[in-house]
């Protein structure tokens, strides 16, 4: 038990309308003080201040969770804030809980909860506290309107606050958790690169960046004087302010003058933006009184990409963009429209790369621990996390259960979130063992498929792509019960049971898709990517063969979704067919990683199409220009281009797996991983002879197998060099 849960949840006296309220509190300490913290949760998401001062830097605290069961509080450490006489005010905006984003969500208070505890420590060791109670005031704000999706109103004239003491409100203490995740932080600004007046007569500010946070900006108009902020990520083919992908969400900030030159940023929201455009303007445009501020979790920097094709570099680049945007606080799809939810599909997909870029080991550890808390009983995982639809169970969605955590374990080598989410794991494949009437098969339920690829029929209004339901689900489910067993081993566990029923479901999976010859039945892209990533198949040549043919066929163009994406490239590669890998990782025809490049993208698209060859952008009924899914290739780079491997039996790059595959398009490879044992490097150019120069370096304590074509090498810490 903490200090916290000695403190009150309380709300605010009378209803705030669509105001924040604000909350507050004054208080006298002794002198001697040693030191001073503040203990503070909240339902919404709460700025607090302490004698005018911003304690601590955590935007949108306290962060996003299964709020019914997990709240986290935060420790701040207070001390050089306090004088003699104190003022603490914290307001709290709606946040996640609370606004649109969470509607469907039936049990929650219909007004901000808070809960805070101050603990003073004097010099002689003695201890005062003042915990939130019905002491504290409470009142409506000058924040007039916040919500996630919509954005804020904010009033900066003279406001007059209407002080009555709080309510001390019935919700459970039981839920307060400490802080598990990273802070989310203002991480960098970005200047404005352009003022664009539309074809339309808009007036635009571009940042230059897709990204996620908000801007700051300085203004002067006459007192009540309502400015009108809109954001969007593109420009439509015109020029012109394009917003209809927002769908209902109306990412603004409304700004009512005060008559003087003030300086504002909202506090209880985000957007998704690139460009702003301004209404009612009291002034000419100064790119000068704006900022951009870039907002997610604060995770530590760890991998870095560079070769000699300057729009793979950008295609990087655009993933960390995708990253930084779409982490914050929990792995969201996208950060604009009225969705900007926790889909488990689309962190599956991405959480190798995103375990390279960025060290996500906590970042995860939360957000699986909320993943198992909203479990249901019999192993159903809810579409998105924290579950917000009530709709739960889909392959390659629902298996974020057990592909995270395992992901997890090999690039950090941490145990405990095997130990963490083993039953969590177990549940996920007995749910689907469980369901329908076989076994082995995976025929039953509500799934999305090979998400948004691009060989569905129809093409355009089927989102769920060309490759057979049960095929996908079963194919999940053999590579589930796969990683479960080995997790289960890892934990020194006895898994003899579901290596039965692995042996089964393989069986069964070969008896029903793959014919005589060996071939896969199904004739798509995707579901030759599963047989042989999920090792499916007998025959690995004849299967490759077919995909690398499928891929020919289709004019060597990917036609793959989110379910075979993130394995295109690595099953060529690791086939015999390398060389077809880079041909796709170097298109820029339309499907491809770099077709969006061309066009401009500063981020990773949801479709690979979000612009058409003639500039159209795609329906808006679902077109996000920032989902990272597809920017799942980059472990490809990382893994392939560069050959920075984890070994599974000595996982966090403890032992590394060296190998580097070249090709003549490429004339150097640069990668380093700052791993838990120390900075993994690997490079590669070629020389004027034409030989290839190889430098690894491997950190202190850790071995290597380094595998450059028929050669093999064990080698420890150090740099080493090769020339072949
Ligand atoms: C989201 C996706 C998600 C999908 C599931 C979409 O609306 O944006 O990224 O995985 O739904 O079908």
């Amino acid at each position: 038990m903490s200090i916290i849960h000695s403190a009150n949840w309380i709300k605010a006296a009378s209803d705030c309308g669509t105001a924040a309220p604000v909350f507050k509190k004054e208080f006298t300490v002794s002198e001697n003080v040693k030191s001073a913290t503040l203990q503070i949760s909240s339902l919404g998401v709460y700025e607090a201040k302490l004698n005018g001062k911003r304690v601590g830097d955590f935007i949108l605290a306290p962060g996003w969770t299964n709020y019914q069961k997990r709240v986290q509080y935060q420790t701040y450490d207070i001390t050089e804030l306090l004088s003699k006489n104190n003022v603490l005010t914290v307001g709290v905006g709606n946040g996640w809980f609370l606004g649109r984003i969470s509607k469907n969500i039936k049990e929650k208070p219909d007004t901000p909860l808070l809960i805070c505890a101050v603990e003073i420590e004097y010099a002689n060791n003695s201890k005062e506290t003042f915990v939130s109670d019905a002491s504290f005031l409470s009142s409506p704000s000058p924040t007039l309107f916040n919500d996630i999706y919509d954005g804020e109103t904010y009033d900066a004239r003279e406001f007059e606050y209407a002080w009555e003491n709080a309510v001390v409100a019935d919700y459970s203490k039981d839920v307060l958790i400490e802080q598990e995740g990273e802070i989310v932080r203002e991480t960098e600004t970005i200047k404005p690169v352009e003022y664009i007046v539309t074809p339309s007569g808009e007036h635009v500010i571009d940042f230059g960046q897709n990204m996620t946070g908000y801007i700051q900006f300085t203004v002067e108009g006459a007192s009540g004087h309502e400015v009108v902020i809109s954001h969007a990520e593109i420009l439509d083919k015109h020029g012109n302010f394009y917003t209809e992908n927002l769908r209902s969400a109306k990412e603004q900030i409304r700004y009512i003058c005060n008559g003087k030159k003030e300086t504002f940023k909202p506090s209880y929201t985000f957007y998704g933006f690139r460009y702003i455009k301004l209404e009612n303007w009291p002034a000419d445009i100064d790119l000068n009184n704006f900022t951009a501020i870039v907002v997610h979790s604060d995770m530590k920097r760890t991998g870095l990409f560079e070769c000699s094709n300057k729009l793979i570099n950008q295609l990087f680049k655009n993933t960390l963009w995708g990253q930084k945007s779409n982490f914050l606080d929990v792995p969201t799809d996208c950060p604009q429209r009225d969705e900007r939810l926790g889909w488990t599909g689309d962190a599956q997909v991405f959480i190798k790369t995103a375990s390279y870029n960025y060290n996500v080991e906590k970042f995860f550890k939360k957000w699986l621990h909320d993943l198992a808390s909203e479990q249901l009983d019999n192993g159903d995982v809810p579409y998105v996390v924290p579950n917000t639809l009530y709709r739960y169970s889909s392959a390659a969605w629902g298996d974020a259960a057990v592909i995270c955590p395992w992901q997890i374990y090999l690039t950090y080598n941490n145990k405990d979130i095997l130990r963490d989410q083993f039953e969590s794991m177990k549940k996920w494949v007995e749910r689907i063992r469980n369901d329908g009437d076989t076994e082995f098969l995976w025929n039953t339920g509500n799934h999305f498929g090979d998400w948004l690829s691009k060989d569905a029929v129809p093409n355009e209004t089927n989102f769920y792509g060309g490759t057979n339901i049960t095929y996908i689900a079963s194919a999940f489910y053999a590579y589930s019960t796969s990683l479960l067993i080995k997790a289960g081993k890892v934990l020194g566990k006895d898994m003899t049971e579901y290596e039965n029923l692995y042996k089964n479901i393989v069986k069964e999976f070969k008896k029903a898709f793959i014919s005589e010859d060996g071939s896969v039945i199904i004739n798509t892209q995707t579901a030759n990517i599963l047989a042989l990533k999920f090792d499916l198949c007998d025959n690995k040549a004849i299967v490759a063969k077919h995909l690398a043919e499928l891929i020919q066929k289709n004019g060597n163009k990917l036609s793959t979704g989110f379910v075979g994406t993130p394995y295109l490239l690595h099953v060529l590669s690791d086939n015999g067919y390398s060389s077809l890998a880079y041909t796709l990782l170097l298109s820029d025809a339309n499907p491809s990683w770099l077709y969006q490049i061309k066009r401009g993208a500063t981020t990773i698209w949801e479709h690979w199409n979000g612009i058409n060859e003639n500039g159209d952008t795609l329906n808006p009924r679902m077109n996000s220009y920032n989902h990272y899914a597809y920017g799942s290739v980059v472990d490809w780079l990382y893994g392939v281009m560069a050959g920075i491997n984890t070994d599974e039996n000595n996982p966090g790059f403890k032992h590394i797996i060296f190998k580097p595959v070249t090709d003549e398009r490429i004339d150097f490879v640069r990668a380093s991983i700052d791993t838990r044992y120390g900075v993994v490097a690997s490079e590669w150019k070629r020389s004027d002879s034409g030989d290839i120069e190889y430098i690894f370096n491997v950190p202190v304590g850790c071995s290597a197998t380094v595998i450059l074509g028929n050669d093999q090498y064990e080698v420890g810490s150090g740099e080493h060099r090769y020339t072949k």
